[in-house]
């Protein structure tokens, strides 16, 4: 696999960062993911805005300018070969060649940059959207700037990691008796025909597939109501589903052990995945 690592193309075996990034101590960094189908990228425009909202919320620059970005992305897709799947972008505030709190001087520290490709067959025709997740509820103990995506992914691991050994595909988030998001998706539920999620604030990272799916959701008439939900109210919805770059709209059954309707995917998120994936084809 080719990857890009601060301004080269090169095999991931020759890839070197510092072991003084501020990325690897720090967590400094933020990344973004894009999905590719049928060797597309899909909503990246959604994505390069929120990266530049990341890295502005934490004083950073950007590396190299949105044209090439975008051309760093096509490039890493064909040089790889990918159909469909994904790239990951992380950019970090750099290597200021020692272990620091402060934060190094941008005029002299430059942001770091990598981006890699992961190959995923069939992404669009995924066997769990036709069974659907089940998840179980964890409390929601990380930062309170959950709005800029950092690499600070360790509670989530250990969110999926939870879920892994309940035997369930993934963990919701709940603080103060609501549900704020999934471990790396936005949570939905669907009551009465209306499509319940929470409102955008800094309690949740703002989800560029969330954008999409909202909108092909009131294109097709659909009642939209953007407000916290409890995990009472999501255990009683008649169907829930998650969002993110790379599950798309993913049907959830089940949480806690507690069956949603007949416990199959519902119809309003059947339908979004397929409306979905459509107009990103
Ligand atoms: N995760 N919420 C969290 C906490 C996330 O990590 C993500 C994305 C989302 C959905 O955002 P989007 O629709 O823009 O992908 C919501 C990515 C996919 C990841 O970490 O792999």
């Amino acid at each position: 696999r080719i990857v890009y690592v601060n301004g080269d193309f090169v095999p991931e075996e020759e890839a070197k960062v510092s072991v003084f990034d501020r990325g690897f101590l720090m967590a400094d960094a933020v990344y973004e993911v894009t999905s590719v189908l049928g060797g597309k990228l899909l909503d990246f425009p959604g994505h390069l805005a929120r990266l530049h909202r990341s890295l502005s919320e934490l004083g950073m620059g950007s590396p190299v300018t949105d044209a090439e970005l975008l051309a760093i992305h096509r490039d890493l897709v064909a040089r790889n070969g990918i159909v469909d799947g994904l790239v990951y972008l992380q950019v970090t505030r750099g290597n200021p060649g020692d272990r620091d709190f402060t934060f190094p001087d941008p005029a002299v520290v430059k942001p770091g940059i990598v981006l890699f490709t992961q190959s995923k067959p069939g992404l669009a025709d995924s066997p769990a959207a036709r069974a659907g997740w089940r998840v179980i509820s964890i409390p929601d103990i990380r930062w309170g700037r959950r709005d800029i995506k950092t690499v600070q992914l360790l509670y989530p691991s250990m969110g999926k990691m939870m879920a892994k050994k309940a035997g369930v595909d993934d963990a919701w988030f709940v603080e103060e008796g609501k549900v704020t998001e999934g471990t790396s998706n936005n949570a939905y539920i669907v009551k009465g025909g209306r499509i319940i999620t929470r409102d955008l604030s800094s309690d949740i990272l703002h989800g560029i597939t969330r954008a999409a799916v909202l909108r092909f959701a009131r294109e097709a008439q659909m009642t939209v109501e953007e407000r916290a939900f409890t995990l009472e109210e999501a255990k009683e919805a008649d169907e829930a589903f998650i969002t993110s770059a790379s599950a798309f709209v993913m049907p959830v059954v089940e949480i806690d052990g507690v069956r949603l309707g007949s416990g199959a995917p519902g119809p309003v998120a059947t339908r979004l995945r397929d409306i979905y994936i459509e107009e990103s084809r």
